[in-house]
């Protein structure tokens, strides 16, 4: 690995970040930046090249879209025939490459998900998520609009889409409150009381929650928000706490809407991360791993609810764009014919190996980790320590200055997602190196 990463060679890649970074400052909103400092050339594999021949080892897919791997060839070919052919556009006219993408998706997916619609961002899809459950629970009995969702939860930027998600800080802008969407405490693996009965623990929240807020959930909720797991920690529920929101759910007639923009298309080891719970969610919302590489996002339902907007009354410009629906159908297609669901298990345990080598020796500041397939997270010391967000920022430009890219969450967490192609030598040569920049973190604090 190091005979294609040179430290001279990183330098130049530093001052031509901070040139290209510097003039980008003038002309684009801020909110663009912050990234650790490398320019991308180009992408193959799990492998990310900058302009001097600097190869980085990439877990994080950038940022969990590239699950078939960087350009493969197959994805990068589907995207050359359309365009190729001159069809980079139809508006929400038909397109052959629509029609055979959503064939090809429902094909492959549970038989509850009867019907999809396209969108391009995650958000635009977890939002439309929120608009059917509404619809649909406002068709059941006119109040019935209420959404339960996770403190600490994230599904968006887009006004709803934040709006279910479950930091308050983040919301301050709004200036009103939805007094119809819910949050729920999150059951954190650190708080003792969803260690032993989840499910109970559940139900106590939930008889809370409707205490305090004045709800029937026969009457009130339409639906229930779940992130498949807490993004910035790899956090995935109780498998108890689940069953009883299902139960729960089913008992009330409440939608169960699993965002999937994270956990879809191979990334934890199943098609979908809901299927880790055996569960049978009413909606899934999923992007970002759903094309590999163009932007595309997708709800999954059942014909009823999907179908409750009139023609017209749920579509946008660049919904099921072609040249993003031809990328989507090949790279769902390397995902299931080149086995990637099962390389996304097999090497998820040896990335969860490595990741508990490193806690064993480094317990005193690795307080947790956390994963199912190739998504996974270290945690250093408790949630919200100034002292882990820093070991873990320190951890994350040191190991890109030795050619290993990784997620920065800016908190206490890393977390670990490469192209589900990735390979044995490649983990086990990487934990080398974090391992060994760890040590020299530490050692200076
Ligand atoms: C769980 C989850 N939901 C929704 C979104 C929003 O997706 P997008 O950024 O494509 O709008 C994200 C993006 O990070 C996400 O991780």
């Amino acid at each position: 690995m190091s005979n294609k990463f040179s430290s001279s060679l990183y330098q130049k890649n530093l001052d031509n970040f901070n040139i290209l970074q510097n003039k980008l400052s003038k002309i684009e909103a801020s909110t663009m930046h912050g990234q650790l400092p490398l320019v991308w050339d180009h992408a193959v594999g799990e492998e990310v090249y900058d302009e001097y021949g600097n190869v980085y080892t990439d877990f994080t897919s950038g940022i969990f879209v590239a699950n078939a791997g960087h350009s493969h060839p197959r994805v990068v070919n589907a995207i050359v025939e359309a365009t190729t052919k001159g069809v980079l556009h139809t508006y929400t006219y038909l397109n052959k490459y629509r029609v055979s993408y959503l064939e090809y998706l429902l094909k492959v997916t549970p038989s509850n998900f009867e019907k999809a619609f396209l969108t391009s961002a995650g958000s635009e899809a977890t939002e439309a998520g929120l608009k059917l459950m509404r619809l649909g629970g406002i068709k059941k009995n006119k109040r019935r609009n209420g959404i339960i969702c996770f403190q600490g939860a994230w599904h968006g930027r887009t006004l709803g889409a934040q709006g279910m998600s479950g930091n308050e800080e983040q919301k301050s802008w709004f200036g009103f409150k939805d007094p119809n969407i819910h949050f729920l405490p999150f059951p954190y693996p650190w708080l003792e009381k969803y260690n032993s009965n989840s499910g109970e623990q559940f139900m106590k929240d939930i008889n809370e929650l409707c205490a305090r807020e004045n709800i029937e959930l026969d009457k009130d909720i339409a639906g229930f928000m779940i992130e498949t797991f807490q993004g910035y920690g790899a956090i995935f529920y109780p498998s108890e706490y689940m069953l009883a929101l299902d139960k729960l759910a089913k008992k009330n007639d409440i939608y169960m809407c699993f965002d999937e923009m994270q956990s879809g298309f191979g990334r934890t080891g199943k098609l979908f991360g809901y299927e880790h719970y055996s569960v049978t969610p009413d909606i899934i919302c999923c992007g970002k791993g759903i094309s590999s590489s163009l932007p595309l996002s997708a709800i999954l339902t059942s014909a009823e609810l999907i179908d409750l907007p009139g023609a017209g009354n749920m579509s946008s410009t660049h919904s099921g764009n072609p040249i993003a629906c031809a990328a989507a159908e090949a790279s769902l297609r390397v995902i299931i014919e080149e086995g990637l669901i099962e390389n996304s298990e097999k090497m998820g345990k040896v990335l969860l190996d490595e990741l508990n080598r490193l806690k064993n020796k480094y317990s005193n500041v690795i307080s947790l980790v956390c994963g199912k397939g190739l998504l996974a997270a270290v945690h250093f010391g408790s949630p919200g320590e100034q002292k882990g967000v820093e070991i873990a920022n320190r951890l994350c430009f040191a190991c890109l200055s030795r050619g290993i890219l990784l997620v920065k969450t800016n908190r206490e967490t890393i977390k670990f997602g490469p192209p589900l192609s990735m390979k044995e030598d490649k983990i086990v040569n990487s934990f080398k190196i974090i391992d060994e920049e760890l040590s020299k973190i530490l050692s200076t604090l």
